[in-house]
C-alpha cells in the first residue's frame, strides 16, 4: 500500500543514484552529485552548485568548467575533494595526490587520472536558484581513455556510494 508522504524532499532522497563527478575550476576540484547531460546538440551538461562554495564563485568569474568521471577506485579522492574547500588549501589537485593538466579548449586545469574529461563553456545559468545554482555548460572538448568502460563510474545518492548496476537489454 502507498502512503501520501507528508515530507516532500523524500521525493527527492528516494531518486536512484547518480554518476558523482569533479568539477574543476581554474586549479580547484569540487566533488559534485548534482550532474546532468542538458542536450545533445549542442552537446552540454549542467552541474549544480550551492552558492556558498568556492567553486561557485570560481564558475562565476572563469565562466568555463570541467567534469571528470571518478572510478569506483577513486572513492578517497571524491571525498578529500567534497569536504575540503579550495579557500582552506593552496591546491587541491597535491592535497588529493592528481595530476593536473591544462584544457584544449579551456583554461581551466583537468584530472589526468580520471578517464574521461570534458571540457565545457558556461552558456546558461538557470534562472531559478533554490539550495543549487545550475550552470549548463556547453562541451568544447572531451578525453576518454582507451581502457574506459560504462561500468567503471562511480554512483552516488543519499549519502551512499554505489556501483554502476548490471547489464539488463539494449533499449532499442
Ligand atoms: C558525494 C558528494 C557530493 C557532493 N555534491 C555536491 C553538489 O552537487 N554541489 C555542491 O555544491 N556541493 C556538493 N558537495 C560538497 C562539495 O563537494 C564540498 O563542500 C567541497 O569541499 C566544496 O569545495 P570548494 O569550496 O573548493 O568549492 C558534495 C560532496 C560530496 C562528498
Amino acid at each position: 500500500m502507498k502512503e501520501l508522504v507528508a515530507e516532500l524532499s523524500k521525493g527527492i532522497w528516494t531518486l536512484p543514484p547518480f554518476p558523482v563527478v569533479l568539477v574543476t575550476v581554474d586549479r580547484n576540484i569540487m566533488t559534485a552529485g548534482a550532474f546532468h547531460f542538458y542536450s545533445f546538440k549542442p552537446p552540454s551538461v549542467m552541474v549544480g552548485i550551492i552558492p556558498k562554495k568556492y567553486t561557485y564563485e570560481l564558475i562565476n568569474r572563469e565562466n568555463e568548467f570541467g567534469i571528470n568521471i571518478p572510478t569506483m577506485e577513486q572513492i578517497a579522492l571524491v571525498r578529500t575533494c567534497g569536504s575540503v574547500s579550495g579557500r582552506d588549501v593552496d591546491d587541491k589537485y597535491s592535497k588529493a595526490g592528481v595530476t593536473p593538466f591544462r584544457g584544449t579548449k579551456i583554461k581551466s586545469y583537468l584530472i589526468k587520472e580520471c578517464p574521461v574529461n570534458l571540457e565545457c563553456v558556461v552558456v546558461h545559468k538557470v534562472g531559478f536558484t533554490g539550495t543549487h545554482q545550475w550552470f549548463v555548460g556547453e562541451i568544447q572538448a572531451v578525453h576518454v581513455d582507451d581502457t574506459y568502460t560504462r561500468d567503471q563510474p562511480l554512483m552516488f545518492w543519499s549519502g551512499e556510494y554505489r556501483k554502476v548496476g548490471e547489464f539488463l537489454e539494449k533499449a532499442w
